[in-house]
């Protein structure tokens, strides 16, 4: 069982342009698509497309529309009422590729809503193998949400307690790899130089190993660190990875980090050594990356291409 978090859930609404985007004027779509989104959903839905047993965990106003989209994804979800609706969030897609993403910031959770989120949380994770917190803090619930929730979970299952993931970026992942130690970050690497105040150069891969490094096993368990088309790191307190990302003709990188986690922690719990969990991270991603919108990729999207993966000094 993989339980997620999404604080933040958002409609995803991926427009597809004819014409580049021109600012400022009015122009028709060739095509749109509505997912229910936010990470922690993302990666259910791709945990759930490989048969494996999940549980979203999401804040949802019984009245939001936002749960017909939710109900579409076919995901066992756990959904802790507020009364704000789920946001929206903007995907525009340029012929060529080029997308131009407008996120809005979300409800504004209480006190009572956060605590019942956390709550919630720490109940669906009974028996879970890895608990994923991705994505944005919600207005409301404070920079320190990801630690309270760890701090809870960890306190009510003790060594049976998931191990916990975390994919944001900002101050909620700063507090989270301050004060949590969690189990895996998965920044990619404009997170990771914000994380470490150093910058991060997506060309210079052994730079970014040290960088990332330094944080493990000090500060994280493992990082996985998402370099795009460059392809991908794991860094464990044992070794460094390095896998170089297959070519492909991307339609829509939006959601490869959320599938690229979701792959790894697939591999990771079915036994795989951590090599071919960094592989399998960077199918899932690539796969992602060909398909429209967040589309969630299932097994038969992975492209069977080698990936080279590389275990470097660290
Ligand atoms: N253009 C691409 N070609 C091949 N693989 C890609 C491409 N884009 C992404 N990937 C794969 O997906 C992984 C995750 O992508 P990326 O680093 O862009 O995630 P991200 O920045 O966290 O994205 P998001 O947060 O939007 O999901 C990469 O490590 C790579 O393996
Ligand atoms: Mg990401």
């Amino acid at each position: 069982m993989i339980v997620t978090l999404t604080a933040n859930p958002s409609l995803d609404r991926s427009i597809t342009l004819a014409a580049p985007l021109r600012h400022g004027e009015v122009q028709s779509a060739a095509a749109a698509r509505e997912d229910a989104g936010g990470k922690g959903i993302n990666v259910a839905r791709v945990v759930s497309g490989a048969g494996v047993a999940t549980r979203a965990v999401l804040p949802l106003a019984v009245d939001d529309p936002f749960a017909a989209a939710l109900e579409a994804t076919g995901i066992e979800t756990v959904g802790v009422p507020i009364v704000g609706h789920a946001r929206a969030n903007l995907t525009i897609l340029d012929p060529d590729g080029t997308t131009t993403k407008l996120n809005l910031a979300g409800p504004v959770l209480g006190a009572d809503d956060v605590q019942g989120l956390i709550d919630a949380v720490v109940t669906a994770s009974e028996d879970a193998r890895w608990l994923v917190l991705a994505g944005s803090v919600p207005p409301g619930a404070g920079p320190d949400l990801y630690v309270r929730v760890i701090a809870a979970v960890r306190d009510r299952w003790g060594d049976a307690a998931p191990r916990i993931a975390v994919d944001t970026s900002g101050e909620a992942l700063h507090e989270a790899v301050a004060h949590a130690h969690p189990d895996l970050i998965k920044p990619n690497e404009h997170e990771l130089a914000e994380l470490t105040g150093s910058p991060a150069d997506p060309s210079d891969v052994e730079a970014i190993a040290r960088l990332a490094a330094t944080l493990v096993p000090l500060r994280v368990g493992t990082a996985l660190v998402t370099l795009g088309a460059t392809g991908a790191l794991l860094v464990t307190e044992a070794a460094v990875w390095s896998g170089i990302a297959p070519r492909i003709v991307p339609v829509s990188t939006v959601g490869a980090g959320d599938s690229s986690l979701a792959g790894y922690l697939l591999a990771e719990s079915a036994g795989r050594p951590p090599e071919e969990s960094l592989r399998h991270a960077m199918r899932y991603g690539a796969a992602a990356a060909t398909l429209p919108g967040t589309q969630a990729p299932t097994p038969e999207d992975l492209i069977t291409a080698d990936i080279p993966v590389q275990r470097i000094p660290r």
